[in-house]
């Protein structure tokens, strides 16, 4: 839409015009664009006055109503029943998948997302990752990419030496079994304490790992078994958040395809030591990437090295992103900088997505002694606050647990993604869930609210539109700009942008039914329960780009 106008203004216009001089007004009875004139005065030596009443009085265009000159502006009021008749056909045609484009050509993107580390707690840092991760795949898939979902597992390193030692000495079979993550974690808590005063211990640990990663089968055996438990917990919060992975193939994965890698980085000279151990040089101000230990065990930047040429020979990827805290951007810029001094040149088309903190009352949340928020607790709390909201405002709901999952988990999701993913957020339950507000309730609501008009107007199958009012224009311009909410979103891997897309959406729709009458107005029902249902449609899809349920009834 902007663009037409911008080339209806450009057949009348002394100069060349570029999109970002038409501005959207603050107010609406100064138009729907306005073209400020003073940009042009002093190249054609006129007042901006003048030029904007010349253009505004020539400028002509099937979309425009009418051009208002108003000191220096052309004020540009367009012409809603034809553009609220042709959106409403597009929305209502295209269904779920209007905004949908074909911009990534089925380009492969691999997406590292979650990764969390087996024996550890859920972090609410792979919380972020996975819930900005998956709406990056939908966003991508909604725009032509091919997104593959790669869950990068923790589940190789010299920790699981010291798990190994710690599980021997103090562990038993039962414990694992009941409570796996806690129990595990609580062992290696200990191996570290006792470390302290017993530092032998942690010679026992290297060897355990060394036995692990030279294929000793007690060893493997017993790392299977971990892997499997901690599997299981974490499936247990897919499940809830509603996530689904491609690959699992984590750390352990590359154990075996490393040494190519650093076979490669030693034939072109890269590979330099430094003491004891083996390292690639990088610029000045930046530290080397560490590739082996003196002890010759490889490292984090390793596995992730042959992880990404793994990814690059399977996927033939256009782009490859890393969904991964802000603490690890040094990591990921070694990774490219390497990549590239062993030149491949798609190092550039390697993207670390970063992301802030979750904070409780300013503070990190920590996985730390004594401060485990276990991530499954906070989203069953969640669910049962929902369920509690249910059963007090709307007893008579069917399917009332479906929804308060829906309602719950997709609190926690929209609470996370309605900010810009580098900021770090504040978690609070209660806030989350208020209905009022940028939620993702209020979103939920919004969207039941218009299903429950639709149940009582019927289904309308042809409509007239007669006259938009202020309230209808509103909600049909951003109904007009949900494919480019889209595409930007996907364009700058934002999803906040559809978060406060479908609050925009929510917001205008419910101003929209506070103030026209849909159900009692005869004349316009068919008009008006087709831009409802449209607004169901975006709305139900918005959600959706963000991993979100939209329940119709809640
Ligand atoms: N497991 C790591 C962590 O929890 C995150 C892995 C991110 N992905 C990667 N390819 N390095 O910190």
């Amino acid at each position: 839409m902007k663009n037409d106008i911008l080339q209806a203004l450009q057949i009348v216009s002394p100069i060349q015009l570029e999109e970002q001089m038409l501005v959207r007004p603050a107010h609406a009875k100064l138009g729907d664009f306005a073209l400020p004139c003073f940009q042009f005065a002093k190249v054609l030596r006129k007042s901006p006055v003048a030029i904007a009443e010349e253009i505004a009085a020539s400028v002509k265009h099937p979309l425009i109503q009418k051009a208002e000159a108003v000191n220096g502006y052309v004020n540009l009021f367009l012409n809603r029943e034809v553009i609220a008749t042709a959106l409403l056909q597009t929305v209502l045609q295209k269904s779920a998948t209007y905004g949908s484009s074909n911009e990534g050509n089925s380009g492969v993107v691999t997406i590292d997302l979650s990764s969390p580390n087996i024996a550890k707690p859920f972090s609410m840092g792979h919380l972020r990752s996975t819930v900005i991760g998956n709406s990056i795949a939908l966003l991508l898939e909604k725009n032509g990419y091919q997104p593959v979902k790669i869950n990068y597992i923790g589940d190789w390193g010299t920790q699981f030496g010291k798990l190994l030692t710690a599980y021997r000495k103090w562990g038993n079979e039962e414990d694992v079994r009941q409570a796996p993550i806690e129990t595990l974690l609580k062992l290696y808590i200990r191996f570290h304490e006792e470390a302290e005063s017993v530092p032998s211990l942690n010679d026992e640990g290297r060897a355990a790992f060394k036995a692990l990663e030279d294929g000793d089968t007690d060893a493997l055996a017993l790392w299977e078994w971990f892997k499997t438990e901690s599997l299981k917990e974490f499936q247990r919060i897919y499940d809830l958040l509603g996530v689904t992975f491609d690959s699992y193939n984590g750390e352990a994965y590359y154990n075996d395809k490393m040494e190519p890698v650093v076979q490669q980085l030693e034939d072109k000279g890269l590979l330099v030591e430094s003491d004891g151990a083996m390292v690639v040089q990088l610029e000045e101000d930046m530290p080397p990437c560490l590739i082996k230990k003196s002890d010759g065990a490889t490292l984090y930047a390793t596995r992730d090295l042959a992880a990404a040429t793994d990814r690059k020979n399977n996927y033939d990827f256009v782009k490859s992103i890393y969904v991964v805290g802000n603490e690890q951007s040094l990591h990921f810029t070694q990774i490219k900088k390497v990549l590239g001094k062993m030149g491949h040149e798609w190092e550039n088309d390697i993207t670390h997505v970063p992301f802030g903190l979750i904070l409780q009352g300013g503070k990190k949340m920590s996985t730390r002694k004594g401060k485990i928020v276990l991530l499954e607790k906070v989203l069953k709390e969640a669910i049962g606050l929902a369920q509690k909201n249910i059963e007090e405002k709307n007893p008579a709901l069917a399917n009332q647990s479906d929804v308060a999952e829906a309602v719950g988990v997709g609190a926690i999701l929209f609470s996370d993604l309605k900010q810009h993913r580098k900021h770090d957020i504040e978690f609070n339950l209660e806030t989350m869930l208020q209905v009022e507000g940028e939620t993702g309730p209020y979103a939920q609501y919004a969207n039941a609210r218009a299903h429950s008009i639709l149940r009582k107007a019927g289904e309308a199958n042809t409509f007239d539109v007669v006259e938009v009012n202020d309230y209808e224009w509103e909600t049909i311009k951003l109904l007009e700009q949900f494919p480019l909410a889209v595409k930007r979103a996907a364009n700058d891997l934002d999803p906040s942008i559809i978060a406060k897309y479908a609050v925009d959406l929510a917001q205008a729709f419910n101003s929209f039914y506070g103030n026209v009458p849909v159900l009692s107005d005869e004349a316009n029902l068919p008009y008006r329960a087709s831009l409802v249902r449209c607004v169901t449609i975006v709305l139900t899809e918005s959600m959706r780009l963000l991993g979100m349920k939209a329940p119709e009834e809640m």
